[in-house]
């Protein structure tokens, strides 16, 4: 439940007529008709409890990695004071895709037969790796300018008074985008709209010119914006006259016969149209196994154009941190947002890499509690198999819980995908009452409703009581409790050994076996899948009985054993996805031989498996 609700920027909905102006409103947004939006914005942004994670590097550094939605994480930005100077986001496009991030089984270095067979199937890229949901971008285009505009609302109320924004976008909804940056930012805070020309794409074949663009909207807060000019190369060298300026005004140089005088020249500046190549799966140093990363180059241009070193630079649907990697190379602070944990690890292992100094957060708002909406849902599913969407009592999930005492009882939860559904208001109580109930079978004795959040109970409580006139009891339920129960931890079974003969190193924990129970579910869903799909013949994967082909990293704290403090790796391995290990943060060319070393004594130990859950074991 969220502690309180920050308001968004002081002009709220007002501002939204603009839209209205438009005759054809048909399929273009009418918020003042979408209660819902107007009563969200102007109830504010929720603000949730945030827990330090991890530190990383310097204890005093104010760059952040927050795991948690856009909005929730402004709301947490606004309640500490925290401006940003630059924002660069790159939101899901409403495009129709469902990302996936490929998982791969590594190497089980305690098994040498496994591992000469793993490397004959190595070579089968479908065989090792199978697909993790990410987040689903699937939305009609009215959910989805909705929630844009809540996004770019909390956005905004960040910003300091000279920061810009940078919005990435494709022809699937950034004409629709335009029309809100216009009225949150007003129309004359357009600077710039810009046109990624990715040349290098493979465009498939169509009836249509080749797509190879998209396109990046650029406003300011104020007409205080910083604006530093960027140059490139140019293809060819020109011939350019020399000018020179006198009281302002850019005349031509001549020489002393009066004739204009030319200069040779190699660079330009750049314009509006960016050709900057997109990321190949063959580039050997950039991929960090991302669906959707962007190259640093295009966010160098960003950061170098529009801020000064020192100053934060914002992203608030983050993915694999390009912006916050490059931000810190140039030496700017960050903030790097996303809901989706694979977001969240990809880019503190990137940055780890890079020397960067930061802290991990966690918004505790229970839809980042598992990886991700999506998979948060099929979490659920396991608990409450059968569920369905029901849209007769707004869009909510439907299943049906059965134990002893009650029999099989009718369970709604919200859908975690649909900002709108998050909060439990008397409108979706009094549609569950009076809609949903009466079809129900007389044996029902109770209904089950979950919650993300809710803002007065006593309200509902007594909602409940004034109109429920059945028998059937109503329990509202805090959705964590049931992913609490989805959740299975990963068990390890290791020796941690001392000694002190060794110079450094003086321990060692060896990882005997390691099992996980959602990787093993994966690796079934995905063999079935392939059994049944596949042309040529299918190998299923198999995990060894050590089962530490699972593990992704293995982090030691050496620092606390107490749980409710920050992570501190004093130690760690990360085992990457063709094998070979990283130390703290230094690529090797080695395999993992299953243990890991410390100079300290551990007093506990991270186990992150290939699916992303992160395990923690303590030692004393
Ligand atoms: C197109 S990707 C960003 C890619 C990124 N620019 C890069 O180069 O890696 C969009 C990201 O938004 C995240 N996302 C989706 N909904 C979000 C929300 N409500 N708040 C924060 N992040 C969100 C997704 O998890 C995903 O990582």
């Amino acid at each position: 439940m969220a502690i309180k609700y920050v308001p968004y920027f002081p002009t709220t909905v007002s501002g939204q007529a603009v839209l209205d102006n438009f005759v054809r409103t048909q399929r273009i947004l009418r918020y003042r008709e979408s209660d819902k939006v107007t009563e969200r914005i102007l109830r504010g942004m929720p603000l949730y409890e945030v827990t330090e994670q991890e530190r990383v590097g310097d204890e005093e550094s104010d760059n952040m990695i927050i795991h948690g939605e856009c909005v929730s994480a402004c709301a947490y930005l606004k309640e500490h004071g925290i401006k940003v100077d630059l924002v660069y986001i790159d939101p899901p496009f409403a495009s129709g895709a469902d990302y996936a991030k490929k998982v791969y089984l590594r190497r089980n270095p305690l098994a040498a037969k496994a591992i000469q067979k793993a490397e004959q199937e190595l070579e089968d890229e479908e065989l090792k790796a199978f697909e993790e949901k990410m987040y689903g971008d699937i939305w009609d285009k009215e959910k989805y300018l909705n929630w844009m505009y809540e996004n770019l609302m909390a956005i905004r109320s960040v910003m300091s008074e000279n920061a810009s924004i940078y919005v990435h976008l494709d022809w699937h909804i950034g004409h629709y985008v335009k029309i809100l940056m216009d009225e949150i930012f007003g129309e004359d805070r357009f600077i710039n709209e810009i046109t990624w020309y990715y040349y290098n794409k493979m465009a498939p074949k169509s009836n249509c010119f080749p797509r190879t663009s998209d396109i990046i909207l650029y406003y300011s807060k104020s007409n205080q914006y910083i604006f530093n000019t960027q140059y490139e190369q140019r293809e060819e060298k020109k011939k350019q006259l020399i000018r020179k300026f006198v009281n302002g005004k850019a005349i031509n140089v001549r020489d002393e016969n009066g004739n204009v005088m030319y200069q040779d020249s190699y660079e330009k500046r750049i314009d509006d149209v960016w050709k900057i190549p997109m990321l190949q799966p063959a580039d050997k140093n950039e991929p960090v196994g991302y669906a959707t990363q962007k190259p640093e180059a295009l966010l160098e241009r960003i950061i170098k154009a529009s801020s000064y070193e020192g100053l934060v630079v914002a992203d608030f649907f983050g993915g694999s941190g390009v912006t916050a990697a490059v931000a810190d190379k140039l030496g700017r602070k960050f903030i790097h947002a996303d809901v989706n944990i694979n977001s969240i690890q990809t880019t503190r292992d990137r940055l780890k890499a890079n020397g960067a100094n930061f802290s991990v957060k966690k918004v505790q708002d229970g839809v980042t509690l598992y990886r991700n909406p999506i998979q948060t849902k099929d979490a659920i599913t396991r608990i409450i198999p059968g569920l369905r969407l029901d849209f007769t009592i707004g869009s909510m999930w439907v299943g049906s819980i059965t134990d002893s005492t009650y029999g099989s009882s009718p369970v709604y939860l919200p859908d975690l995908m649909d900002s709108s559904s998050r909060v439990l208001d008397i409108v979706t109580l009094n549609r569950i009452i009076n809609d949903a109930m009466p079809q129900l079978s007389p044996n029902v004795k109770r209904v089950i409703i979950y919650y993300i959040d809710i803002v007065d109970r006593q309200e509902l409580d007594d909602f409940i009581k004034d109109n429920n006139d059945t028998v059937i009891e109503i329990e509202l339920r805090d959705l964590k409790e049931l992913l609490d129960n989805a959740i299975l931890q990963d068990e390890v079974e290791y020796t941690l050994s001392e000694d002190p003969s060794n110079m450094v190193d003086i321990f060692t924990v060896a990882i005997k076996r390691f099992y996980s129970d959602r990787v093993g579910h994966k690796i079934t869903e995905f063999n079935q899948k392939a059994m049944a799909n596949s042309k040529k013949k299918f190998t299923p994967i198999e995990m060894s009985l050590e089962g530490l082909e699972a593990i992704e990293m293995i982090s030691l704290d050496c620092t606390t054993a107490d749980l409710n403090a920050p992570w501190h790796s004093d130690s760690e391995i990360k085992i990457e996805k063709d094998s070979t290990v990283t130390i703290n943060g230094r690529k090797t060319s080695d395999f993992w031989d299953g243990t890991i070393h410390a100079d300290t004594k551990p007093l506990r130990m991270k186990i992150r498996n290939i699916c992303g859950d992160e395990t923690i074991t303590n030692f004393v």
